[in-house]
């Protein structure tokens, strides 16, 4: 193993971290390493750990177990002002009786720079947010998304070696919001900034993230890219937080290159190609994007893909793409999404009787037990 070029890379490495309160465990041992110059967001639910991980990063919290290295160097306890890492929150906390140009200045001027750097260097980093217009003004005087814009540029003026950001477009309505979300990825792509960002929405970690770390419960349920926590979720809790899914609860019976589950209630059977742990006899889900399914009146003719006799529950227009609700043997229920242009939507009706069909390449084998 060549560890030193590991660790050449690595910025941020939480190791073996965790947080108790009483006996209230907010974060189970938690292992998590960020490299130069990546953004990863934490992403989950209510209560799931979020703040609680963050928090120890910036040395608001002190971790119960555990260590947490910047650059390879022990953090762990030093206090939070001297780890010299960004913050930015919900609520933007500028200084409010300063203009936009000295807030920004603010930490340079704590930092001690001369005063011409100062201003070279505030007015570089108001240009590459946007505000170069509005350095006079008050932070009354500005939007959220301003003002938010005025707290990053708080926190890239000193060149942090990692920005922490804890729901910062929380505040803001849905269209700000994405202007936001833009700008800050922008941003990362311009200033290759390392950011722990913490949010709830799942498609502003997807637009933002170069790893999405998803938490239930106070643990790391499953860290990767977007794409494969989507298309290769590890557990139906990932399946179900991330996008929709249809879930189906069955019993591996063969093993190889194709693996076949037998659904539970004498459902009928389907089969998946995708790589799977799973052995013959295991309680499994099998898993597929409503995407990924085709509805037809005939059970068609492609002897490989999966299919189940289905009654359509019912059609929910939803913009570009329109939401089909079915009913399988078994009581089982899925929920297959069309482009709303596909013609033969317009004759699907409640009560019809129909196939659906999906590959058996678009099927995930999950761990029955894991979400029990
Ligand atoms: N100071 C505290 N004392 C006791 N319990 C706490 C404390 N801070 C957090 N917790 C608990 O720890 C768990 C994790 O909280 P945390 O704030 O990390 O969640 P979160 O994922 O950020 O949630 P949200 O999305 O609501 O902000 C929660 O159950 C919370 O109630
Ligand atoms: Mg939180």
């Amino acid at each position: 193993m060549n560890a030193t070029a590991n660790s050449e890379a690595v910025r941020l490495r939480v190791d073996g971290v965790s947080k108790q309160y009483g006996d209230m465990t907010a974060l189970a041992a938690t292992d998590l390493v960020i490299r130069k110059g990546e953004f990863v967001s934490l992403l989950g639910p209510s209560g799931s750990g979020k703040t609680t991980l963050l928090n120890i990063v910036a040395g608001a919290a002190m971790p119960s177990t555990g260590r947490v290295l910047l650059d390879g160097r022990d953090i762990t306890h030093l206090p939070s002002r001297e780890r010299n890492l960004g913050m930015v929150f919900q609520h933007y906390a500028l200084i409010p009786h300063m203009t936009v140009f000295d807030n920004v200045a603010f930490p340079l001027k704590v930092r001690g720079v001369a005063k011409n750097e100062i201003a070279d260097r505030v007015r570089a980093v108001l240009a590459t947010v946007r505000l170069d217009q509005l350095t006079d003004r008050k932070p009354s005087q500005l939007s959220g998304g301003q003002q938010q814009r005025v707290s990053i540029a708080r926190c890239l003026v000193y060149d942090p070696p990692v920005i922490l950001m804890d729901e910062p477009l929380g505040a803001l309505d849905k269209g700000l919001r994405e202007a936001m979300q833009f700008e800050i990825k922008r941003l990362h792509r311009q200033l290759g900034i390392t950011a722990l960002y913490v949010t709830h929405d799942q498609d502003e970690a997807m637009a933002l993230s170069d790893r999405i770390c998803v938490m239930n419960n106070g643990s790391i349920a499953q860290l990767s890219a977007a794409r494969e926590l989507y298309y290769q979720p590890t557990s139906k809790f990932v399946a179900e937080f991330l996008g929709e899914s249809n879930v189906l609860p069955g019993k591996v019976t063969s093993s190889g290159s194709t693996i076949e589950v037998e659904l539970d209630e004498g459902a009928g059977s389907v089969r998946s190609t995708q790589p799977c742990t799973l052995k013959p006899g295991e309680q499994a889900f099998a898993m597929m994007r409503p995407e990924s399914i085709s509805i037809a009146a005939t059970p068609g003719q492609t002897a490989a893909d999966n299919k189940l006799a289905c009654t359509v529950e019912g059609v929910e227009f939803i913009g570009g793409v329109s939401r089909v609700r079915l009913r399988a043997a078994g009581n089982i229920a899925l929920s297959v999404k069309l482009l709303s242009s596909h013609k033969p939507l317009a004759t699907l009706a409640s009560g019809d009787h129909v196939w659906v069909t999906w590959s058996p390449s678009d099927t995930i084998l999950l761990d029955r037990t894991h979400d029990a």
